[in-house]
């Protein structure tokens, strides 16, 4: 696809540390392609997958795995070993110790979990996750467009650190 330049592209700002996004048991394989390219777009470090139970990620058009890493794991043990040093695991998910979104200070280094369409992220899950976040709304939203407002979140409030 040839890409269309624009002339006034707002480019995310990073500020310090790194930030990572991924689905827990992820089912539907659009719902992935969507969420890579959110991040890609949003400036994230890398994506993962735990849990195969997709083939083709038809929406993820700029084919994001090719520009940033692409992490796939077997179980939530071995993700979680394998976590970045000093990161903060920040579940995304509507739950009784979930804080919301809007007054969350997103950490320098933060790794992202989404949980599945069908069953969101399993209680032991959640008990393993730093903080636990929640988007507004009393049902849960399609799990790459929660995804996609939390990268939202993060450049927003990022943006508004930097400049300070
Ligand atoms: C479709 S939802 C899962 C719904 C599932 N039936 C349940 O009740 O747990 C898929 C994922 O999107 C994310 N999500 C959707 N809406 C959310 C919200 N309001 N707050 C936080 N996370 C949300 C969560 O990561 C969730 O596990």
């Amino acid at each position: 696809m040839a890409q269309k330049s624009y002339p006034n592209v707002i480019i995310p700002q990073h500020g310090r540390g790194f930030f990572g996004i991924g689905i827990y048991a992820a089912k539907v394989s659009h719902n992935i392609g969507t969420l890579w390219r959110s991040a890609d777009v949003m400036g994230a470090d890398f994506m993962f997958i735990i849990g195969k139970r997709y083939s083709t990620m038809k929406t993820d058009t700029l084919k994001s795995w090719k520009h940033i890493p692409l992490f796939e794991y077997e179980s939530f043990e071995q993700f979680r070993s394998s976590l970045p040093k000093d990161a903060r695991l920040v579940g995304i998910e509507l739950d009784e110790r979930s804080v919301p979104l809007m007054g969350y200070r997103h950490p320098e280094r933060a790794v992202y979990l989404l949980g599945a369409e069908d069953y969101g992220l399993p209680q032991s899950v959640l008990e393993c996750c730093d903080d636990v976040v929640q988007l507004p709304g009393r049902f849960s939203l399609n799990v790459s467009v929660a995804g996609s407002i939390v990268l939202y979140d993060r450049i927003l409030k990022i943006a508004e650190r930097v400049q300070q």
